[in-house]
């Protein structure tokens, strides 16, 4: 079978697990990263990996091929004004409309793990200044079993924790383990649970959230799967609740059943009732 073939039959399946959309213009990366595999599983180049794969993709080599597709770009306190938001207004308002005692919140493509610590520090810079804020209730989820154990395990390099992080708080929620890597402090994990979940699967089991965390994935995504997973967000919201979505992301043209906020600049959605 000709490259083009393989490359064409393994974008399609990459495309029917995550809906992330590999153009034919980036095929050449995709070949590159397929021969990785092919030599990672021990194949001789991508024909060999492709006469495997052709029973079914499993295991391994499942695990691999959603790796190889996923972009995992992330930093502490990405797009700072949202974090500034949360702690000044999302979470006030939510205060306002009920005797809530804990927020749940969902990190729905938490990557490393940057974005779901952030949201911990900032939530317990505020309630050290507000005894009254609620506990947060955090699910940190992500498609790649790989990034979420990253995420999981709360480790990062000098060079990571550089990336938006103040000494301050580096200080404050960090320790230096013997490898010299900064390492979360136990405390600032707790209330933060991490689960696989796969964005265009049926997601049963959770929820609802006061708030949705949904930042820098939809933009690898198909409109009619970005508008299954909107949907979806909204069902899983509770009345009056807030999804954020990434700085260059927006819901024109994908969902009329949030308003948008607008909170110093910060630009984010609070669901209409039905
Ligand atoms: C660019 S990162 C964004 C991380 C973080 N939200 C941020 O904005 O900094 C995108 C993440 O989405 C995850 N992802 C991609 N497709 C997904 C899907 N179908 N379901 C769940 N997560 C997905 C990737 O594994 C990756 O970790």
């Amino acid at each position: 079978m000709e490259n083009y073939a393989i490359l064409k039959f393994f974008a399609a399946y990459i495309e029917a697990q995550l809906g992330i959309v590999y153009v034919e213009a980036n095929y050449y990366q995709l070949e590159s990263r397929l021969k990785d595999i092919a030599t990672q599983l021990g194949y001789s180049d991508i024909h060999a990996l492709h006469l495997a794969a052709l029973p079914g993709i499993t295991g391994q080599m499942k695990s691999l091929l959603l790796d190889i597709a996923t972009n995992n770009e992330t930093s502490f306190f990405r797009d700072q004004a949202i974090f500034k938001a949360l702690s000044e207004f999302i979470i006030p308002d939510l205060m306002k409309s009920g005797n809530k005692s804990v927020i749940q919140l969902w990190s729905a493509a938490s990557s490393s793990g940057q974005e779901v610590y952030s949201i911990a520090m900032e939530v317990d810079q505020a309630r050290r200044l507000n005894a009254s804020i609620p506990r947060l209730q955090i699910l940190a989820s992500d498609v790649s079993d790989t990034i979420l154990k990253r995420a999981e395990s709360g480790i990062y390099s000098q060079l990571e924790v550089q990336r938006g992080l103040s000494a301050r708080l580096m200080v404050q929620y960090f320790d230096k383990n013997e490898q010299d890597q900064w390492v979360v402090k136990r405390s600032l994990k707790d209330g933060i649970s991490f689960q696989k979940l796969n964005l265009l699967h049926a997601w049963n089991s959770i929820g609802p959230f006061d708030i949705v965390f949904c930042r820098n994935v939809l933009i690898y995504q198909s409109v009619e799967s970005k508008i299954k997973i909107i949907k979806e967000i909204w069902n899983h919201l509770s009345p009056g609740g807030y999804l954020i979505l990434g700085a260059a992301e927006s819901l024109f043209g994908l969902s009329q059943d949030f308003e948008q906020v607008v909170h110093g600049s910060a630009v984010f959605q609070r669901k209409k009732s039905s």
